[in-house]
């Protein structure tokens, strides 16, 4: 697995058991958890984390997400996770003062150039919840279509897009 750049954003490997602490405090967090699992789900303790970024690990590509900051050890902060395989792509900026700054619209970048490398014909967000208007606009935005519409077996309901690797893309906006 390669580290993947934009000199704003880096993603790198997740390395295990290492990464566990990084994440931990991620997933302690209400409205994370709300977003990103289900409303709610309880504060994870450390070995749930660790199960799931191992199930994570060994399913696709799991990636840190890290900015760019020169005060930070190497010059990279993490702020989140993403993990990249045809059918699914979940993205948790984990940091909330992350948020909302375009670094989402730049992991989805460096992750559609490097699934068109691997020569895959489609992404999926498979499940994002009907209520988290900043996923949906995320993907919307980097042209993702709208593939269904149902609800979980909880009746929570959710979207599924869907991205065409084949068409030519949009050009994202400067
Ligand atoms: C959802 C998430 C990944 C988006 O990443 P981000 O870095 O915050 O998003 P960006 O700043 O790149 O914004 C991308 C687009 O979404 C919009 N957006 C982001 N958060 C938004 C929000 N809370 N409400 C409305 N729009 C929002 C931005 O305005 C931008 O729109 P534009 O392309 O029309 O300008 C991030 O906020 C996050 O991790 N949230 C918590 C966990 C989560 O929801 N994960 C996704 C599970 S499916």
């Amino acid at each position: 697995m390669p580290i993947l750049q934009d000199g704003t954003v880096r993603l790198r490997p997740v390395a295990l058991p290492d990464d566990i602490d990084v994440a931990w405090p991620w997933y302690q967090d209400e409205e994370t958890l709300a977003l990103s699992q289900r409303p709610g789900t309880e504060a994870m303790s450390r070995s749930r984390v660790e199960r799931m970024y191992q199930i994570q690990s060994a399913r696709g590509e799991f990636y840190l997400i890290e900015v760019a900051d020169p005060e930070a050890a190497g010059g990279w902060r993490p702020v989140g996770d993403v993990m990249l395989a045809p059918d699914t792509l979940p993205i948790v900026i984990g940091e909330p003062s992350a948020r909302r700054r375009g670094i989402g619209r730049r992991v989805l970048a460096l992750l559609i150039a490097r699934a068109q490398e691997l020569g895959w014909a489609e992404l999926q967000a498979k499940q994002i919840w009907a209520h988290n208007l900043g996923s949906r606009r995320l993907f919307q935005s980097a042209g993702f279509e709208q593939a269904a519409a149902a609800a979980d077996e909880g009746g929570l309901p959710y979207e599924r897009y869907r991205l065409d690797l084949r068409r030519p893309l949009k050009t994202p906006e400067a």
